[in-house]
């Protein structure tokens, strides 16, 4: 990445916009990040809440989250249209995980909220967005099925936080103890 824009430390301080995603795979990407960040939480936490607190819970988290999935299918849209800046020179090894990671992503934040929808319809709780518009499902009422997209749900949060702190674990690499300008294709 040798268009990296330098201080007189020889740090890097920047890229230029050519050298950057593109703008809206950048805003997604930000918006995406806040949003899991308090959806997440949020979905742990519910267990532990007072019964008469719970249902404004499950609304937020499953609103928010709702809206994860459609901001997912858009960022799917435009990666694949505008791809992706280059990678920074770095070894093979670091430049497959952090692809793998970043396809990893894209799966488990298209499927969580799929798995998190088909499971609250089949415990007999359709969602209504902000408890506004009625979302239709393509399944019912169902124990069993419930059971069994709960899991996946369940499953699918613990495998984002650890592809959260492999892509965290990037983000040091690069900003913090290499002081490349890998960050900077996302600002
Ligand atoms: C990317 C979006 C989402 C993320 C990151 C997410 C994350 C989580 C997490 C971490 C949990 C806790 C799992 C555990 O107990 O170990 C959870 C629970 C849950 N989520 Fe989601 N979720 C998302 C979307 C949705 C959607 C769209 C719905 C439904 C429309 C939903 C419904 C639920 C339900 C019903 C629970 C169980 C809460 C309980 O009773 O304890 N989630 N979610």
């Amino acid at each position: 990445m040798d268009q990296a824009i330098y201080n007189k430390n020889g740090i890097a301080e920047g890229l230029p916009q050519e050298a950057r995603y593109a703008p809206t795979a950048r805003v997604f990407h930000w918006i995406v990040a806040v949003m899991v960040l308090v959806v997440w939480p949020f979905g742990m936490v519910i267990k532990f809440i007072a019964e008469d607190s719970k249902p404004i819970f499950y609304l937020l988290h499953e609103s928010f989250g709702f809206l994860i999935l459609w901001i997912m299918l858009a960022r799917v849209a435009v990666r694949l249209v505008r791809g992706a800046p280059a990678h920074p020179p770095m070894p093979e090894w670091q430049r497959r995980l952090a692809d793998t990671v970043h396809v990893l992503l894209y799966v488990a934040l298209i499927a969580m909220p799929i798995f998190g929808f088909l499971a609250t319809n089949a415990f007999g709780f359709p969602l209504s967005l902000f408890g506004l518009i009625p979302i239709p499902s393509p399944v019912g009422k169902n124990d069993a099925l419930a059971g069994i997209f709960m899991t996946v749900h369940v499953t699918l949060g613990y495998t984002i936080l650890v592809l959260f702190l492999l892509h965290m674990a990037g983000v040091l690499q690069h900003h913090v103890l290499k002081r490349d300008a890998t960050l900077y294709r996302m600002t």
